[in-house]
């Protein structure tokens, strides 16, 4: 067994995204292409000799080879220990979960979340910090220009180390433990909510259906609402991981989590309904023929969090991603505590946390935590939901709609342009910002512009300023219009239009907020004179 070090030439496409380094499989399996970006981390992190690192992923097509490929490396650059996950699975909120309660060194989590896979699907790679949560922006700008000059790697020359079965066993000097990637989480997940209040909830009847997507939820969602809340066998649906997700995009949304969508809005629709991503770090919720946006979800979970054993004393504070709603906003006026706006991406909200400035935080985008990790956490959402419902006994709509008469109803949708050429989405954007003088007061029907600006934000904790953060037009009435382009897509360009009124006539709760946001997108449409520069007439998904 020796270690090898291998001569090699930078790639120089290695610059990690919204979250971590995401590329196609057959991009991933160039030769030296996941063994640089490691290097590149491992020169990066400067970790002590010695160090303990977390290793898992979502257990996608690539994921037991990466995992071999980056135990040996890892042994090669004397890391003392590697904890991996059973099978080299493990969850996004559970990997934060294990970095923080064996206090290690930091994590390398493998997945590429809600975008899909296989041999010729998405892969992904991203090291998390000793806070458990994604590198700062700091630390993933450091490894990109490390990959950008690398010349060798280092690798232990030796054996597949066996995953899957727990157990200890030795790689070179360093320790390999292979360990259940459940049991921590579950255990984390049951000191912070109601559990036996949940049990009784479900034993009342009341019907649940969680669709795991083929994804890395499965085994965590069947331990925790079957095994341990007693809900029926057969309440997780799509359980069992697959390599490629049974063919399916494990996207949380209306319109890839059809299997559930159509159980939620059948005849024999259940109480409850909510699925998650690839990585387990998303979720959807969904009533009886219900959908809660996760907007409303963010604010609904704040203003109900007293109510939840964990958050019982109350929250330091909330925070939100810009072009997430404006609602949790409206709670934490009412709560008195204060609300912070970052960029989008999970990694900005752990300085946050560390600080002890918020306990809840969330995104549009199907994503909603608190500090009890550092990682959006999609089962967690999933039970501080049933926890507030075995507690208030009421339906999921009857919650919400209740939500909006006192807070006002923040009419919200996303559309998505995928797969654009590059150029056209940039020159979309490019426009936009060009005409930002001419857009300031204008009048768009009943909507006014009051500013229009690129965002840009200074971490209140350590001062660094990330700019260039997405386009906001904001009118006198609190509506917005966002255009942002996509920081996790693989394939050409993804613009993203995000559109928000808010209502505070109870009369007008109702509608459809398509309906609701009409103007708003004609006018997005108007300015951005999107379908003439990209060819687009319809947006690929509408959440
Ligand atoms: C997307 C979401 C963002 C989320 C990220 C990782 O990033 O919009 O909120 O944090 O995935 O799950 P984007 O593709 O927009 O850069
Ligand atoms: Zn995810």
């Amino acid at each position: 067994m020796s270690i090898r070090t291998v001569s090699t030439q930078p790639f120089p496409d290695q610059k990690p995204g919204t979250s971590g380094l995401r590329k196609k499989v057959p991009t991933f399996r160039q030769p030296h292409y996941l063994e640089n970006f490691v290097q590149s981390i491992f020169d990066s992190i400067a970790a002590p000799q010695g160090s303990t690192l977390v290793l898992g992923g979502d257990g996608r097509y690539y994921n037991r080879l990466a995992i071999q490929i980056i135990l040996k490396m890892a042994a090669a650059n004397g890391f003392g220990q590697v904890l991996v996950g059973r099978g080299g699975i493990l969850s996004t909120p559970a990997a934060s979960c294990v970095i923080r309660k064996y206090k290690t060194f930091g994590g390398i989590i493998l997945s590429a979340s809600h975008n899909p896979g296989g041999p010729d699907g998405d892969f992904g790679i991203k090291f998390n910090s000793s806070n458990g949560g994604p590198a700062t922006e700091t630390v993933t700008e450091a490894i990109y220009v490390k990959s950008k000059a690398i010349s060798s790697y280092r690798i232990l020359d030796t054996e597949d180390v066996m995953l899957d079965k727990l157990g200890e066993t030795t790689l070179g000097g360093m320790k390999v433990k292979v360990f259940d990637p459940v049991s921590d989480y579950a255990e984390l997940m049951e000191s912070l909510f109601d559990f036996p209040a949940i049990r009784t909830l479900l034993k009342s009847g009341f019907k649940i259906k969680f669709d795991a997507m083929h994804a890395v939820n499965g085994p965590y969602a069947k331990e925790l609402l079957e095994k341990r809340l007693g809900a029926p066998v057969g309440s997780v649906m799509n359980g069992v991981p697959l390599e490629d997700f049974g063919g399916g995009h494990p996207d949380p949304n209306l319109t890839y989590a059809h299997d559930l969508v159509e159980i939620m809005y059948g005849a024999e629709a259940p109480d409850f309904g909510a699925a998650s991503d690839g990585d387990g770090d998303r979720n959807m919720i969904l009533g009886k023929r219900f959908f809660v946006t996760p907007s409303d979800s963010l604010a609904l979970l704040a203003a109900n969090a007293t109510l939840i054993p964990a958050y019982k004393q109350g929250l330091a504070g909330v925070a939100r991603s810009m072009p997430t709603s404006a609602a949790v906003d409206r709670v934490a006026k009412a709560l008195n505590i204060p609300c912070y706006e970052t960029p989008t991406g999970w990694k900005f909200f752990g300085n946050l946390m560390d600080a002890g400035k918020v306990t809840l935080c969330g995104e549009e985008s199907f994503g909603t935590g608190s500090n009890h990790v550092r990682e959006k956490d999609g089962l967690w959402a999933v039970l501080f939901w049933l926890n507030i419902l075995a507690v208030r006994k009421q339906s999921v709509e009857s919650i919400v709609r209740e939500h909006w008469a006192r807070f006002g109803r923040n009419f919200y949708s996303r559309y998505d342009y995928e797969g654009l050429p590059t150029e056209a989405a940039n020159g979309v954007i490019q426009h936009l910002r060009d005409n930002f003088p001419t857009l300031t007061n204008k009048q768009f029907g009943n909507h006014t512009v009051q500013t229009c600006d690129d965002f840009s934000y200074t971490d209140p904790v350590d001062g660094s300023i990330s700019k260039g953060q997405g386009l906001r037009i904001l009118f006198s009435d609190d509506s917005r219009i966002i255009f942002r382009l996509s920081g996790t897509g693989t394939e050409g360009a993804t613009l993203r239009v995000y559109l928000e009124a808010y209502e505070a006539d109870v009369s007008r709760h109702h509608l459809d907020a398509q309906e609701a946001l009409k103007e708003l997108i004609r006018v997005a449409l108007d300015i951005s004179e999107l379908q003439s520069r990209t060819g687009r007439d319809q947006p690929t998904v509408i959440t």
